[in-house]
C-alpha cells in the first residue's frame, strides 16, 4: 500500500469511527416526555440515519412521522372530551380493556396499541447494538430457549410467519418465564397478561421502501440494531411484578 492509500484508509478509518461515537452519543441526549393525555411522540434515542445501512433513514422518517404520528393523533381525538377515559394511564387501558366505554373501545385500542407498541420498538433499537445479548439476558435464553442461536432462530421464525401486519415479541410471562409470541395488527401483550421485553414491527411499512416484499431480510438485518441493554433494563425492571418495564415508563409521553 502506498503513502497515498494509506492515508486514505486512515482517514476513511477514523471518520467511520467518528459516525459511530456520534450516533452511539445520540442516546443519552433524550429528553425529558410529556405524560398522559394528550399524547405526544416520544423523542428517538438516535436519528433517523443512524440505523443505516440495517434500517434504511426514509424507513424509519416515514415509520416515525407519518405512521406512529397518525396513532398518536388519531388517539388523541377519540379521547377528546372524555376526560374519565383520557386520564387511565396507556397501560392500563391495553391490560384492561373493560374500563373503555364499548362505543370506543375498537379505536382506542387499535391507536392506543400503535402508540405502544411503535414506542416501545424504537427503544428496542439502537445504532451501537453489541449485537450480542448482555450476560444477563443471554443466561435468560440460555434457560428457556437452549442458547441465543436458538432463541435467534425462533424469534425470527415467528417473525417471518405473522400472517399480514403485526409484531414478534419476547415476553415475560406471569409464572416468570420467557415465551415467543406473536399478536396481530396493533394488539398488545398486556391483552394477554404478559410483560414485553422486545419487539419487532412487522408491518410493511417497517421494511417496504428498502426490502419490498423480502420481510425475512429486513428481519435478518434487524439483528444488528437490537438494543440488548433496553431488553436487559425491561427484564430487570418487569421481574416479579406484572408491571410495565419502568424503561417504557421513563421514556413514553404515554404515561400518565
Ligand atoms: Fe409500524
Amino acid at each position: 500500500m502506498n503513502n497515498r492509500s494509506y492515508v486514505t484508509v486512515l482517514i476513511s478509518t477514523v471518520f467511520v469511527a467518528f459516525c459511530w461515537e456520534t450516533a452511539c452519543q445520540e442516546k443519552s441526549s433524550k429528553t425529558p416526555l410529556a405524560k398522559g393525555y394528550p399524547y405526544e411522540l416520544p423523542q428517538l434515542g438516535y436519528r433517523y440515519a443512524s440505523l443505516e445501512p440495517y434500517i434504511d433513514v426514509k424507513t424509519m422518517e416515514t415509520h416515525y412521522t407519518k405512521h406512529h404520528q397518525k396513532y398518536v393523533d388519531e388517539l388523541n381525538a377519540v379521547l377528546k372530551g372524555k376526560p374519565r377515559v383520557a386520564k387511565i394511564p396507556l397501560e392500563k387501558l391495553l391490560s384492561d380493556p373493560l374500563k373503555i366505554p364499548r362505543a370506543l373501545r375498537t379505536k382506542i385500542l387499535n391507536n392506543a396499541g400503535g402508540h405502544y407498541n411503535h414506542s416501545f420498538f424504537w427503544l428496542c433499537m439502537t445504532p451501537c447494538s453489541s449485537r450480542k445479548p448482555t450476560p444477563v439476558v443471554e443466561a435468560l435464553l440460555t434457560k428457556h430457549f437452549s442458547d441465543f442461536d436458538s432463541f435467534k432462530t425462533a424469534f425470527s421464525t415467528a417473525a417471518k410467519s405473522v400472517f399480514g401486519s403485526g409484531y414478534a415479541w419476547l415476553v415475560l410471562q406471569k409464572d416468570g418465564s420467557c415465551a415467543i409470541i406473536t399478536t396481530a395488527n396493533q394488539d398488545t401483550p398486556f391483552s394477554r397478561g404478559m410483560i414485553p421485553l422486545l419487539c419487532l414491527d412487522v408491518w410493511e411499512h417497517a421494511y417496504y421502501l428498502k426490502f419490498h416484499n423480502r420481510r425475512p431480510d429486513y428481519i435478518d438485518q434487524w439483528w444488528n440494531v437490537v438494543n440488548w441493554d433496553h431488553v436487559e433494563q425491561c427484564y430487570t425492571d418487569a421481574q416479579g411484578s406484572q408491571r410495565p418495564p419502568k424503561n417504557f415508563e421513563r421514556n413514553s409521553s404515554a404515561v400518565a
